[in-house]
């Protein structure tokens, strides 16, 4: 099965989730809030992290300069109730999705929400080496996720 087959509809911006328990995922870019330091960091950690356990949501948040990158995965209904809770959430701004849709398996079901940042690898920078390899039109959503596939350990 290729990695493509895994993500079978893409369309940023609409929110599509039907009612039910069926798996979706969502990846969304964000800026953190300015002055945000280790310690809110944590807590947004923490506190998701409780509870996606609770929902039954799984994912990675990827935090570099200033930037958020997360990919959520879970029932649909789930997703649905986070995204409004997540779009009014002060702690960061331009919350911006990349993709989103239906999910035939997880792609992160042993993390309640991974963390990463520069220090353990820099997204800015893969993206930066596979846009000049791609020219213009290179979808960016597609580099992440497998960027943050990629850091599976
Ligand atoms: C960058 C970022 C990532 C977050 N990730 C999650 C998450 O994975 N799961 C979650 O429940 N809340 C997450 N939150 C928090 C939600 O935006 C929201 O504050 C929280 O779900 C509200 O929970 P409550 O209703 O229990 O107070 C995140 C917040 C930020 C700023």
């Amino acid at each position: 099965m290729s990695d493509d087959s895994l993500l079978m509809h893409r369309d940023p911006q609409t929110f599509q989730f039907a009612a039910g328990d069926s798996l979706g995922y969502l990846l969304y870019r964000s800026v953190a809030r300015p002055g945000m330091q280790r310690d809110d960091l944590d807590l947004i950690l923490q506190h998701a992290r409780d509870s996606n356990r609770a929902a039954g949501l799984t994912g990675c948040l990827h935090h570099e300069d200033g930037l958020f990158f997360q990919w959520i995965e879970g029932p649909r209904f789930r997703l649905f109730r986070l995204i409004d809770l997540l779009s009014e959430d002060d702690r960061h701004l331009n919350f911006t999705v990349l993709d989103q849709g239906p999910l035939q398996q997880r792609l992160f079901g042993d993390w309640e929400m991974r963390f990463s940042d520069r220090e353990a690898a820099s997204l800015l920078d893969w993206l930066a080496v596979r846009r000049s390899q791609a020219g213009t039109g290179q979808d960016d959503a597609e580099n992440i996720t497998a960027f943050l596939r990629s850091m599976q350990g």
